[in-house]
């Protein structure tokens, strides 16, 4: 009888272990720590502080580089999309409308939500950006687990950039 449970038991491990788990594939890592901001920088309760425009004509647009919002509590970072879209204007200084696409592309994170071995990982937020004028709306990639590096996209300007008053 002990034996048989032990079989049983046995052959459950050796399964899970040949199963290949969803969580365990090639998904890219943005960000090997945890986050230690606390929060990222305000102009006021509804606007981030984005001080420039980044100069890489593929940064926000492609999964590969993907605008980073998060900080230490994920909850804040959810909260850092539309602060984000509240700092940036359109090249004339447009005001910008942003509309939710899609979440894609996951990706490995220690900065999850979802505790437990096999969920450490995030999807990316996928939204459009557009202002008067504009003939076909920007897709840009969020990040909003990992903390790093938080620019307007090629192609936007900003309400509050680092050398004005
Ligand atoms: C916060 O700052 C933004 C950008 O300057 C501005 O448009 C908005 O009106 C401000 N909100 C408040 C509540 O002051």
């Amino acid at each position: 009888m002990e034996n048989k449970i032990l079989i049983a038991l046995l052959s459950i491990l050796i399964f899970a272990c040949a199963t290949p788990n969803k969580f365990e594939k090639n998904y890219p890592t943005y960000r090997e720590n945890r986050n230690t901001l606390e929060q990222l920088e305000h102009v006021n309760d509804s606007t981030l502080h984005v001080t420039s425009t980044s100069t890489d004509p593929k940064y926000g647009y492609t999964e590969l580089k993907p605008i980073m919002l998060g900080v230490y509590d994920c909850d804040d970072g959810a909260d850092n999309r539309m602060k984000f879209f509240n700092a940036l204007l359109g090249p004339n200084g447009e005001k910008v409308t942003a509309k939710r696409i899609k979440t894609c592309c996951p990706f490995h994170t220690l900065n999850s939500q979802t505790v437990g071995r096999d969920q450490k990982f995030g999807l990316l937020d996928v939204w459009e950006l557009s202002y008067e004028g504009i003939e076909t709306p920007l897709t840009i990639y969020i990040n909003l687990y990992d903390q790093g590096e938080f620019l307007a996209p090629m192609g936007f300007t900003l309400k509050h950039p680092l050398n004005s008053n």
